[in-house]
């Protein structure tokens, strides 16, 4: 199963960036995970749309060479990040052209805040209804106090947000099993 992850933050000491090598370094057997750099994206623009940029291509393929997608934002003004909506958005564009439609989702958040990116996390749910992604209901996942739980090289030291992610890893994998793109395409392309 080939995962995608994409993190909603640019920053080189990244909590959010940190959480993604965590799951990475606890992907089960069978899954093949990808951090996508979403870096080199242009803000989206309707008239690059006619020619489209080679990241937004490449960006293209890694969406529809994907059994399921794993999204971590952080937590900006209680929504999530303007880097995750555009990636979200070129994915979803030109017209007619939605790379997304039907392929299953993750959604984790992070925050050095209390509320683990709570509120990041549901907009973030909003937004993947349009573009037809698959959703996982639970286990939720917000990674509250970040800057407590990795060590000076960025790894993982808080065994309960361990256990967690190999508990969203079980029922993620069976997620999308279950779900498989095919399965949503009901609606056609859009
Ligand atoms: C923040 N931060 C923040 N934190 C939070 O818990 N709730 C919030 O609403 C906000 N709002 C917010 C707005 C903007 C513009 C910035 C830049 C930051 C703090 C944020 O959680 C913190 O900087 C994290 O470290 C950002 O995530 P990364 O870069 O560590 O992944």
């Amino acid at each position: 199963m080939k995962v995608i992850a994409f993190s909603g933050s640019l920053r080189k000491e990244s909590f959010t960036t940190k959480l993604l090598k965590a799951f990475e370094k606890q992907a089960p057997e069978g899954v093949a995970f990808e951090l996508v750099d979403i870096s080199t994206l242009p803000f989206i623009n309707q008239d690059l749309e006619q020619d489209l940029p080679p990241a937004v291509r490449d960006l293209h393929a890694k969406i529809r060479g994907a059994d399921a997608v794993l999204f971590a934002t952080p937590e900006y003004n209680r929504s999530y990040s303007p880097v995750l909506k555009n990636a979200i958005d070129w994915g979803s564009r030109p017209y007619g052209q939605n790379a997304w439609n039907g392929l299953p989702a993750g959604v984790v958040s992070a925050s050095p805040g209390l509320l683990g990116g709570f509120g990041a996390a549901h907009h973030l749910r909003q937004t993947l209804i349009f573009p037809n992604l698959a959703a996982m209901p639970q286990p939720e996942f917000y990674l509250s106090l970040a800057a407590e739980k990795f060590d000076e090289s960025g790894n993982l030291t808080d065994e309960t947000t361990r256990q967690r992610i190999d508990e969203f890893w079980t029922a993620f994998v069976r997620w999308a099993e279950r779900n498989k793109r095919e399965a949503q395409l009901v609606f056609g392309e859009r």
